[in-house]
């Protein structure tokens, strides 16, 4: 299954709307390295926040980025997260980088430090790569874009589902409706489809009918000339 192993997947789609479970059913179907490029903006976030820098700080952020090694190392259970070789895997969930992370990455030089570092991760194909901008920049040449959208009140429900209703169900809606406008309209690589993307919209649909459509997807791409 030598084309399976380098064919280069990218999901992207809004916070909530079910990429990391997708991807990672399609990794473990079809042999495919997941890797997770949100996590990589938390660890950094992570990182800013505990050198107390200003997450609106462009050139302190830069200096910061000179300085940090993030690494993913895809698990059967999702991606472990390596900060300058810490594990914070876990860290890397707290509400306070969930905020940070959607601050920093809208930076243009820590988007570039980004990119560069997924396209190497990436490089040899046999992937499938999750997050906001990876078939419009990190790999427009991708073999398969899949953007996962759903209305933010469905994306609200199903994280406050997740959460085990700890927090109120309108505090989570507004923080997404907050981390949507600043994706979705920053100036460098902004959250949209690809126009060569397959959208699915997971509004009324379930997980289970999100996952065979996106296992069609990939099982039609393998069997379509390269
Ligand atoms: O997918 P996530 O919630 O773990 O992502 C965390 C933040 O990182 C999110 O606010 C948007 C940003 N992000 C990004 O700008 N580009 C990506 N490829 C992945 C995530």
């Amino acid at each position: 299954m030598s084309g399976t192993r380098r064919l280069i997947v990218a999901i992207d789609g809004p916070a909530g709307a079910g990429k990391s479970t997708v991807a990672s059913r399609l990794a473990a179907r079809f042999g495919l390295l997941n890797l997770e490029t949100g996590a990589m903006y938390r660890a950094f976030a992570l990182k800013a926040n505990e050198n107390s820098i200003d997450p609106g700080d462009t050139v302190a952020l830069g200096q910061l980025a000179a300085r940090t090694s993030i690494t993913l190392e895809p698990t059967s259970s999702g991606n472990r997260v390596l900060l300058d070789g810490t594990d914070v895997t876990t860290r890397i969930r707290e509400a306070a980088v969930t905020q940070a992370a959607s601050l920093v990455s809208v930076h243009p030089p820590i988007r570039q430090w980004m990119v560069n570092l997924q396209r190497k991760l990436g490089a040899d194909g046999g992937v499938v790569m999750e997050g906001r901008d990876i078939g419009t920049v990190v790999f427009p040449d991708a073999d398969l874009k899949i953007f996962l959208d759903a209305s933010p009140e469905a994306r609200g429900e199903r994280r406050y589902e997740q959460s085990g209703k700890s927090s109120p169900q309108e505090i989570i809606l507004r923080e997404i409706r907050e981390r949507d406008d600043r994706d979705r309209n920053r100036a460098q690589s902004p959250l949209r489809p690809a126009p060569d993307a397959v959208v699915i919209d997971s509004t009324h649909l379930t997980l289970e009918e999100v996952v065979s459509q996106a296992e069609a997807l990939v099982t039609a791409r393998l069997a379509a000339p390269a």
